[in-house]
């Protein structure tokens, strides 16, 4: 049995601890090297059998911009389609925690409870991706179901952390996932291909309100049970 390496689990829990979800963004590209080693850094993401079901579309540039500019008017438009089914509902405490991280946000931008324009709005941004310079949409194989889906929930994790500790600031999106048939088709996504999730991600704009608060988490009690 190892030792604790203490200095390395120092750094990881500071990054765990500082890393939030990022929805305003300064217009700074993510420079290529940058970008090499947050998708080298993710790639050593674990997998059942080591299947690696993930892809991950990364969209930058006048080729994310033309997205940007339809995206929003797109689902306004639409019906939400998802290549997996959406929670059907909120109840008990998933339904208080949730609660409580959207009027977080709300508070944070001064929306304030029961102007519905102005959520709808700030819900709106979730398609114009925050204003980040870089999207990933990641995909997963159909065949492998529900557990390709887990694989690619780990690379998120990967991905994020990998993102905080190279200076980058990210948000995984399920918004993203609610429209599939736009990104299939401005991707080139093929059908055997199913969207678990996107990721906006670039250099936050730390003085932006949206940006300034932290979500809280339950007593480890709460969820975890040790049977020995
Ligand atoms: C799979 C997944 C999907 C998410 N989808 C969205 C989304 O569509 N829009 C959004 O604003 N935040 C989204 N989030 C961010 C969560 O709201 C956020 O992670 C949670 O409130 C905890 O806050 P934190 O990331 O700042 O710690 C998503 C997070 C995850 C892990």
């Amino acid at each position: 049995m190892s030792a604790p390496k203490e200095e390395q689990v120092t750094i990881l829990e500071e990054l765990l601890t500082e890393r939030r979800s990022c929805r305003a963004y300064l217009g700074t590209p993510v420079p290529p090297q940058i970008l090499g080693r947050l998708l080298t850094m993710a790639q050593r993401s674990p997998s059942w059998c080591n299947t690696q079901p993930w892809h991950v579309t990364v969209i930058e540039g006048d080729a994310l911009e033309a997205i940007r500019y339809d995206f929003a008017d797109y689902v306004q438009t639409h019906s939400g389609e998802t290549d997996f089914p959406f929670p059907e509902r909120y109840t008990g405490e998933f339904l208080e925690r949730r609660r409580e991280c959207a009027w977080q946000l709300y508070d944070s931008v001064g929306i304030v409870r029961g102007d519905r324009h102005a959520s709808g709005e700030q819900t709106l941004e979730n398609f114009r991706f925050f204003g980040a310079p870089a999207v990933a949409v990641i995909t997963t194989e159909a065949d492998l179901g529900t557990y390709g889906a887990v694989d690619c929930g780990v690379y998120v994790a990967h991905f994020l952390l990998a993102a905080q500790s190279l200076g980058l600031a990210a948000i995984a999106q399920a918004a993203l996932a609610s429209h599939a048939p736009f990104l299939r088709e401005r991707l080139g996504i093929p059908e055997h291909r199913k969207i678990v999730v996107g990721i906006s991600f670039g250099y936050a704009d730390d003085d932006h309100p949206v940006n300034g608060f932290l979500t809280s988490r339950a007593d480890i009690d709460a969820v975890a049970t040790v049977i020995s």
